[in-house]
């Protein structure tokens, strides 16, 4: 249809058929016979079957037959004929299910994270699926926070990167394109720093540290083209985001000119009652439309309440207009005018879903999202001898993680390893599954003497530890993130027993690892991969692959170090090597001031050397380093620069990740790795804006955040390329 068309058509809408596009309910609340989960609390919200032509959009109808009947039905009950726009949680894959966020994010691959979507998308929409509500691009420094598995992890480059590259997969050229799918970036904004890690609860933040740390990953989906955009459930300077007006109009639509449209959360709008900031359901909605909010999610107060607003004059009608055209021109731009059925396809949905070109895929994803953190020389297992294999992840298919879109197993580890080692060779004990906090289960059965008698004649047992995936993800929020006694005791048994552990962590947050390390000879950060999980790890453990992937997020040495992540400021008195026994300093007197692991951190079966770090200041400015593979494997190193304004207008990190380079080396292969210095890298938000400050900057290349080599220099704008 035409801008004009278009037009026209909103103009023979009276309002109450205007609000029912801007309404989107989940099929359980209008009586569909698509009964997927509900993605939040459900407070009883039904609407009478005839009533479902009072919605423009659905949310979480998973299947073509589903999503076909549904549209065909309101397509001759609709007047206007106007077609249902379904959007879906596609957040990690959606039949093929691909490592959570947060692991795949540990890949540093943006075209791991494409591809991923790319595959998402194709699946999803011959379900008939045209909207993903992901990328979430929520940066994190909590593992208390069950969502954290969701994220991209804690540096805002990255973030941004990896945002913008699932954008790209979802959408390809054009979402209205076969097998695309409009991408919904979320949760505007800073939903990822919730006090104290618990869910929902208070984000409170400084306006420059929301512009420079948490706003930027956003930014980059939406210069990447995401069509719409999610306000989240928190404050952010004491007002909702759905009814933030700084947020939605200030610097979504004016500043950053954002045309797409504007989703609420799971009855945000309904929730500005709870938060204190509307009295009733019509003052939440005129708030959340002043705001900008275009279509409310899983509640009914546009629909309830804005026929009256306008009528009192409380509410403009141009809001209103503005709203459904949004919605509109999405509904337009994806062709579902002219086709409102778009993608969706029984026959293809066989065909495509789990295809074996997808599981491919997805194997090779998994297996470099796996993070190798400890090897005392005992990885990969030797094929030819017995192993054990323990723990309540041994033989476990709940692997797939939160958000897997209705999917509910993949492959175990135990699977993926006999299809290297016959049964026999394979010594299984203590493999009860651990149960989820909600069923009440906290911990495995405790051992007893004859638990691992069945492991006596292997040298090597693999311990696969962790935490249910039930207990991670929304409402996944965790106050003590230690394994669970009996699970830690296990790997202590195993040590006592003169075995060489090597323990594998299942979960979907950095765990409090420190009390279990020293009993591993080796140990990996699993998470949850995925549809090919134990396929993957089987690859990863025999050395089919080479680990190679690298922490995103800081792992603690304890709960109370938390918030605990690489780029830290320095304050007024750092602690250093040579004030550690200082008392005077920002420290702990009882824990070190660097995490346990550190962002970037990951180890390989391959050792490289870094050589020959070296800065040019003929134009174009750029900082090399030269890497050499001195094993005689294989390997894929991610050479990572971090840069440091040593001195400026408001503080600044002690050192920010700038770029990356994943490079694979053959054995004794060197090469040389350069990064140029843009103006752009340089540029923060200051006091009240955007700028460059010409000085004294430490630029580092290194393995990791901690394991950098640096040189510091003067710049100013003599030395940008011409
Ligand atoms: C949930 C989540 C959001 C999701 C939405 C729809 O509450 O916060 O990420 O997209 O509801 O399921």
């Amino acid at each position: 249809m035409t801008n004009k068309q278009l037009l026209d058509l909103l103009h023979t809408l009276n309002t109450t058929e205007k609000l029912a596009q801007l309404t989107q309910l989940n099929p359980v609340c209008f009586g569909g016979d698509c009964i997927t989960d509900l993605t939040g609390p459900d407070f009883g919200l039904r609407v009478s079957n005839e009533a479902s032509i009072a919605i423009g959009s659905v949310l979480n109808c998973d299947n073509a037959s589903d999503m076909i009947e549904l549209q065909k039905k309101h397509l001759e009950q609709d007047p206007h004929h106007i077609p249902l726009i379904f959007m879906a949680d596609i957040i990690h894959g959606f039949k093929t299910i691909f490592p959570i966020p947060l692991a795949m994010s540990c890949s540093f691959s943006p075209s791991n994270v494409e591809e991923a979507a790319r595959i998402a998308a194709h699946e999803s929409s011959v379900s008939g699926i045209h909207v993903t509500f992901s990328p979430m691009a929520d940066l994190v420094r909590d593992p208390r926070w069950g969502r954290v598995m969701e994220s991209c992890g804690e540096d805002p480059y990255l973030n941004g990167v990896l945002s913008a590259a699932a954008v790209t997969g979802y959408q390809g050229e054009d979402p209205s394109f076969p097998y695309k799918l409009a991408s919904c970036v979320k949760h505007f904004a800073a939903y990822g720093m919730p006090e104290g890690g618990r869910e929902y609860n208070t984000v409170d933040l400084s306006y420059g540290t929301l512009r420079d740390i948490y706003l930027p990953a956003y930014k980059a989906a939406l210069d990447a083209g995401a069509r719409l955009i999610m306000s989240s459930f928190n404050i952010v300077d004491r007002i909702p985001a759905t009814a933030n007006k700084v947020l939605m109009q200030d610097i979504l639509r004016k500043e950053w000119d954002f045309s797409g449209v504007v989703i609420s959360d799971f009855n945000s709008v309904g929730e500005l009652i709870h938060h204190g900031v509307a009295k009733d359901g019509a003052v939440a909605a005129q708030k959340s439309m002043e705001a900008g909010i275009d279509i409310e999610m899983m509640s009914t107060h546009y629909l309830d309440h804005i026929p009256s607003l306008i009528e009192e004059d409380k509410l403009s009608i141009e809001h209103l207009d503005n709203a459904v055209l949004n919605v509109l021109n999405l509904k337009n731009d994806l062709g579902l005018f002219e086709n409102p059925y778009k993608d969706a396809s029984t026959e293809q949905e066989d065909s495509i879903h789990l295809s074996p070109e997808h599981r491919a895929k997805a194997r090779r994803i998994a297996a470099e999202s796996a993070v190798l953190l400890k090897n005392e020389y005992i990885l990969p297992i030797d094929q030819n001898k017995k192993i054990g294999l323990a723990g309540p992840f041994a033989c476990s298919p709940h692997v797939l993680g939160s958000w897997s879109a209705g999917s509910t197993t993949g492959i175990s580890l135990y699977e993926g390893l006999l299809q290297s080692f016959s049964p026999d060779c394979i010594c299984l004990a203590a493999t009860e599954e651990l149960g989820c906090s909600l069923d009440g289960i906290s911990d495995i059965p405790p051992l007893n003497s004859e638990s691992l008698l069945s492991l006596e004649e292997c040298e090597t047992v693999i311990v696969a530890v962790g935490e249910h995936q039930s207990d991670t993800g929304e409402g996944g929020s965790k106050a003590f993130l230690r394994l669970s006694h009996n699970q830690e005791n296990l790997i202590q048994c195993l040590k006592s027993m003169g075995k060489k552990v090597v323990t594998l962590i299942f979960s979907g947050r950095p765990l409090e690892i420190a009390p279990i390390l020293p009993y591993s000879d080796a140990l990996m950060q699993a998470w949850f991969l995925g549809t090919e999980s134990g396929n993957a790890l089987a690859d990863l453990l025999l050395g089919k692959v080479n680990p190679s992937g690298r922490l995103t997020m800081s792992f603690p040495y304890t709960t109370g170090q938390i918030p605990v992540y690489y780029n830290r400021y320095a304050t007024g008195r750092p602690a250093t090597a040579e004030n550690a026994h200082t008392r005077y300093v920002s420290r702990y007197l009882d824990c070190p001031v660097s995490p346990f692991f550190s962002f970037g951190y990951g180890i390989s079966y391959s050792e490289f050397k870094y050589t020959d770090f070296s800065i040019s200041t003929t134009r174009p400015l750029t900082v090399s380093i030269t890497v050499h593979n001195c094993s005689a494997r294989t390997g894929i190193e991610t050479v990572q620069l971090y840069i440091r304004h040593i001195s400026s207008s408001v503080v600044r990190p002690i050192k920010e990740l700038k770029g990356f380079k994943r490079i694979p080396l053959e054995p004794d292969e060197s090469r040389t790795v350069t990064f140029p210095i843009t103006r752009e890298m340089l540029t923060y938000f200051g006091k009240d804006s955007y700028l460059f400050e010409p000085g004294n900057y430490e630029l580092m290349i290194g393995k990791n955040a901690e394991d950098t080599i640096s040189a510091i220099i003067y710049i100013d704008d003599t030395l940008w390329a011409v």
